[in-house]
């Protein structure tokens, strides 16, 4: 919508009614009695959204401005709210802020100081807004500025996986699966996997920023206003893609929110399988990797303990994240439109989510780049297990024996060498090819573990050349912003 000049005159702004500057809530104006001081303490969001003051005091500035180019605003009362809002940002980045709970929540906290200090500007600030759309707004400021730092520290750890798999592209490890020796892999190749988790993390953020990043302002209550209000001005002041196109939506839903804490749930779950990985590398029974002591503790009680704290921590972190994800798709389930007074749950476990995934993926980044690895335990436990078994069969198929054949004779093979407690190798030629006429000489370099990842070659196998060209990839794709 264009910009109409107002007139002044419509606003007769300086009549104002004592009686209502004597309330205390903003809203009293209407109650013969004042909120018993439990419904005050039950229903004030003070104490936890103070957290999007910030925000709060950006979107007013917007806002302000905006009223002031469609004519509802004096240039006074506009430079009156920015001076204000210019101190109170400074009072609260300096903690001298005074929070008071009968003010209820982070706005009207705000709105109260900024009227002490600018007068009448303060309480026109308001005008063409509600709380409802308002908080809306501040949630989604607040978010967008968090989906970008997670962004950027999902960056930083799939850089500390990417270097550490670089240094270890030839380092050869057993793969499992149900956590018994498969195959060898290159643990370079097994960190990359990491990197693919991670970096469709990262693509889930920067999708769900895109519906983050819509202007609810301008909904006010829930119809809209009769203001003649400039919504696209808002949004570009404020950074905002786009605006939420339906004002009962704009103020009620919450599914951006929901959004993220789904694509955090993915994430942790990354996250959890890491952990528990690292947790059972650095087991001594397991012993291919160990942390850095900054990231154990050790016991109380048994001197020669050094647990992975960190690692076992995020695995448990995990769960509170669920359940913020868990918290919110039940919050909003039974709300009709539009905004309800639930809604104001929804910060609390959004911002546990942001808190806990960014101390996670800070902690983590530094964690990985100091793991240590012990390669000579991680080849001697490649070797046990009969983890070349399937390349001998491959050998044999190669060699003209149907698969289920060559099954057939390696699993013969392998029960013989278990029976003698070696290796597949260690059975020799003559009696491998007591198993298959189709053994030759040449049966012993398909049994080494080289040979097993090597043949492994094309583009996503486990072959050291192709993880140095995964490594390659994935680095250019970190270069583009
Ligand atoms: N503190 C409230 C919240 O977080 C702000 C909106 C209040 N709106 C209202 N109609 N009571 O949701």
């Amino acid at each position: 919508m264009g910009a109409q000049p107002y007139n002044f005159a419509f606003f007769p702004w300086t009549i104002m009614s004592d009686q209502l500057a004597k309330k205390t809530e903003a809203w009293s104006g209407r109650f013969s009695e004042p909120v018993s001081e439990l419904v005050k303490r039950y229903t004030a969001s003070v104490g936890f959204d103070q957290r999007l003051a910030l925000a709060d005091i950006e979107g007013s500035l917007a806002h302000a401005a905006m009223l002031h180019a469609v004519g509802i605003l004096p240039e006074a009362d506009l430079l009156a709210i920015r001076s204000g809002m210019a101190r109170i940002r400074a009072e609260i980045e300096s903690g001298t802020f005074q929070w008071s709970i009968d003010l209820e929540d982070v706005h009207l906290n705000i709105e109260r100081r900024l009227t002490e200090m600018a007068g009448d500007a303060g309480k026109r600030l308001h005008t063409a807004r509600s709380r409802n759309d308002q908080v809306a707004t501040d949630i989604r400021l607040w978010l967008r500025g968090t989906i970008d730092d997670i962004r950027s520290l999902l960056r930083s750890l799939q850089t500390a996986l990417i270097d550490l798999a670089a240094r270890h592209s030839d380092t050869l490890m057993p793969g499992f699966t149900h956590l018994q020796v498969a195959q060898p892999v290159s643990f370079g190749h097994h960190l990359m996997a990491y990197v693919e988790m991670f970096a469709r993390d990262e693509a889930r953020m920067i999708d769900c920023r895109k519906r983050v990043n819509r202007l609810p302002l301008g909904a006010a209550a829930l119809a809209g206003t009769s203001y003649p209000i400039d919504r696209e001005q808002v949004a570009r002041a404020l950074g905002f893609e786009g605006l939420c196109e339906n004002s009962l939506d704009a103020v009620s839903d919450r599914d951006f929110a929901i959004e993220f804490c789904s694509a955090a749930s993915l994430l942790m779950m990354h996250i959890s399988r890491l952990s528990e990985e690292l947790v059972i590398w650095m087991s001594p029974r397991v012993g291919f990797i160990d942390l850095a002591d900054r990231f154990c503790t050790g016991s109380s009680i048994m001197p020669q303990k050094k647990n992975p704290d960190v690692p076992e921590l995020a695995r448990g972190k995990t769960g509170r994240v669920y359940g913020s994800l868990m918290s919110l798709l039940t919050l909003m389930k039974g709300q009709p439109l539009a905004y309800n007074k639930d809604n104001q749950e929804d910060k609390e476990p959004i911002f546990d989510t942001a808190d806990t995934v960014i101390e996670t993926l800070r902690i983590f980044s530094d964690m990985v780049g100091g793991i240590q690895v012990k390669e000579a335990r991680m080849r001697e436990a490649a070797s046990e297990g009969f983890s070349t078994a399937t390349d001998l069969a491959d050998y044999l198929v190669r060699k003209g024996l149907p698969f289920r054949d060559a099954h057939e004779a390696v699993a013969l093979a392998v029960r013989a060498a278990a029976d003698r407690g070696c290796d597949l190798a260690d059975l020799g030629v003559e009696a491998l090819k007591g198993f298959s006429p189709l053994v030759g000489d040449d049966v012993l370099q398909v049994l080494t573990l080289e040979g097993s990842v090597n043949s492994r070659k094309h583009r996503g196998g486990t072959a050291p050349e192709q993880v140095r060209q995964a490594i390659e990839r994935a680095r250019q794709r970190l270069a583009q912003a």
